[in-house]
């Protein structure tokens, strides 16, 4: 089918990314049918005008217009609304479309893709740029992959979303481009809890750090995000720790599977089990910093300069 749609659109997933996004579409005027595992989390967007379906199928049922848009922690969680007893793969009409907008491996949207052909039924991996603030401001970018026509079906409800749609090609192209994105945002925040662990370990206030990285040359979006985090060291969920592990994950096997090997990824990865090890799973992915402040001494060595076995400069 092509051209867009109109009536109610199905949501399904309304976790920190998820229920902002439905909020934007029920705001512009798109009617909505909604469900999500713990119910309470639709609170808001039922007061807002939202209808609530008991079960992923009910929404499909519901979703007049053919659409229904999942934003779901990971490809279990996926697989689970789709095809469970009472998932959306049961409730669609035949060129019914399943827009996905979680982050969840390419091959993993493709299979899904591949399974939703068999009834008919379309899918368009469309997983976000951006976190809670740039969804609740309506400014996420959309990585979208699919069929040109499915995706032109979309893309109105996405632009009501979001600020942008880029469309990177067939199905299991925008998980690709989340996952090269996410390699190098998490990646940044890595390298950043390394930085700020060595810059204590040498005895610099971490407050000043911060601000004259801000300034320099290393200055950089993430580090913005994260500053104020980083400088009192609590970190209040926007990105769980644990769905990050999981997206390095997915970039690790990903990366295998198309023959590309990611060593940093790996070390990246590293530095998450250990925070996840270290009770951090459910803060945000920036209490890294705190797992990477434990691989060094807080401070120098006793009567060290801090410069480790350096040669000593002769006068
Ligand atoms: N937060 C970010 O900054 C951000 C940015 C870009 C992309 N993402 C990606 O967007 C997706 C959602 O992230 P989020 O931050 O919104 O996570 P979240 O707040 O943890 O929400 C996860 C959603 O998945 C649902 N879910 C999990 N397991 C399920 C299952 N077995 N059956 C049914 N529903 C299940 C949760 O339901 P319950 O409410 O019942 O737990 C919730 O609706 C993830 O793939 C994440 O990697 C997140």
């Amino acid at each position: 089918m092509t051209g867009t749609s109109s009536g109610t659109v199905g949501f399904c997933g309304l976790g920190m990314m998820g229920a902002p996004l439905a909020g934007n579409l029920l705001r512009k005027g798109v009617p909505l049918i909604v469900h999500n595992r713990t119910p309470e989390k639709a609170g808001k967007l039922l007061e807002a005008g939202a209808r609530w379906a008991e079960t992923p199928r009910a929404v499909a049922e519901g979703a007049s217009s053919g659409l229904v848009f999942t934003v779901l922690s990971d490809a279990r969680a996926l697989r689970e609304v789709l095809w469970g007893r009472h998932g959306i793969a049961r409730g669609l009409s035949p060129s019914g479309l399943v827009v996905d907008m979680s982050t969840i491996a390419p091959d993993q949207s493709r299979t899904m893709a591949g399974r939703l052909a068999t009834r008919g039924l379309h899918f368009v991996d469309a997983p976000l740029g951006g976190s809670v603030d740039a969804a609740e401001a309506g400014t996420v970018l959309f990585y979208v992959g699919g069929d040109p026509s499915d995706v032109e079906r979309v893309r109105p409800y996405l632009e009501k979303m979001g600020r942008g749609v880029e469309f990177m090609g067939p199905v299991g192209s925008g998980t690709a481009m989340k996952l090269v994105n996410n390699l190098l945002t998490i990646g940044h925040v890595a390298l950043l809890s390394e930085a700020l662990a060595l810059s204590e370990g040498l005895g610099l206030p971490r407050g000043r750090v911060l601000s004259v990285l801000s300034a320099g040359g290393a200055a950089s979006r993430m580090l913005e995000s994260k500053r104020d985090s980083l400088e009192r060291r609590e970190y209040p969920a926007r990105f769980l720790l644990r769905l990050a592990r999981k997206d390095v994950d997915l970039v690790v096997r990903t990366g295998r599977r198309s023959r590309r090997e990611t060593p940093f990824a790996r070390e990246i990865r590293r530095l998450l089990r250990e925070a996840g090890a270290q009770g951090h799973d459910l803060e945000d992915f920036s209490a890294m910093a705190e797992a990477a402040l434990r691989r060094l001494p807080a401070r120098p060595p006793e009567g060290s300069t801090g410069t480790g076995d350096l040669p000593a400069i002769s006068p």
